[in-house]
């Protein structure tokens, strides 16, 4: 039940070393395709003034997170809810309000582009303004990226020709509309990125 990813263990100080600064306020934070649940135990722990909210869309990585939340002892990280990220309307009655950061890790090249636009239409409808949306993961920089985010980017596109890594001028693009602009781009280990998009206050007429 219990899933383990070693991916997380290495880069889950690196992210929450960005986490710190960027969610420095305390507040909800809503954990869109939390996979094993690690992350979240994880940033529950270093990161004691957030409430942490782990949600995913699948059975198996719901009873994965359900396992490392059974084990935890930390308060603020909150029982996992099932949410698609491409769903029109996130299923949020469970989930503490106001939403003051999301994060999503890995998840929008290893989805259809739905998945991403949902995210983005997701974060732009919920977040309180100036809240931050932070996506992890591999990229395409103007049309660049590493010999190893190449090869996989084909193989994703072997097991799923929906999947891949992304564009980020296309995601930028994308959360426009939304009333999000990306405000900040980490370089991270393993030819990652992280992505910090800002909800921008409402304009009155
Ligand atoms: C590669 S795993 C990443 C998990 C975790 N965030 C991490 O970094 O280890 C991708 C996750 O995305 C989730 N996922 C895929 N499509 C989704 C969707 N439409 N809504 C929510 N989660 C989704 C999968 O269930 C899976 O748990």
């Amino acid at each position: 039940m219990k899933l383990y990813s070693g991916a997380c263990e290495r880069n889950q100080p690196h992210i929450a070393a960005v986490l710190k600064n960027v969610f420095d306020a305390p507040g909800l934070i809503l954990e869109i395709a939390s996979g094993t649940g690690m992350h979240a135990a994880y940033f529950a722990n270093r990161l004691p003034h957030l409430q942490w909210q782990p949600s995913d869309v699948q059975d198996q990585a719901l009873d994965s997170i359900c396992a490392w939340h059974a084990e935890s002892d930390r308060k603020n990280f909150l029982a996992p809810v099932r949410i698609d990220a491409a769903a029109d309307d996130w299923e949020l009655s469970d989930v503490p309000r106001p939403i003051q950061g999301i994060f999503n890790a890995n998840m929008i090249h290893i989805a259809p582009w739905e998945a991403t636009c949902g995210l983005l239409r997701g974060a732009g409808r919920h977040l309180v303004a100036g809240a931050a949306l932070v996506t992890y993961g591999p990229y395409r920089f103007q049309g660049r990226m590493s010999e190893s985010n190449e090869q996989f980017h084909a193989s994703l596109q072997s097991q799923n020709a929906q999947w891949g890594v992304r564009d980020v001028e296309s995601i930028i693009e994308q959360a426009k509309p939304e009333g999000l602009s990306l405000s900040e781009c980490h370089a991270m280990p393993a030819n990652n990125h992280l992505l910090v998009f800002r909800k921008q206050p409402m304009l009155t007429a």
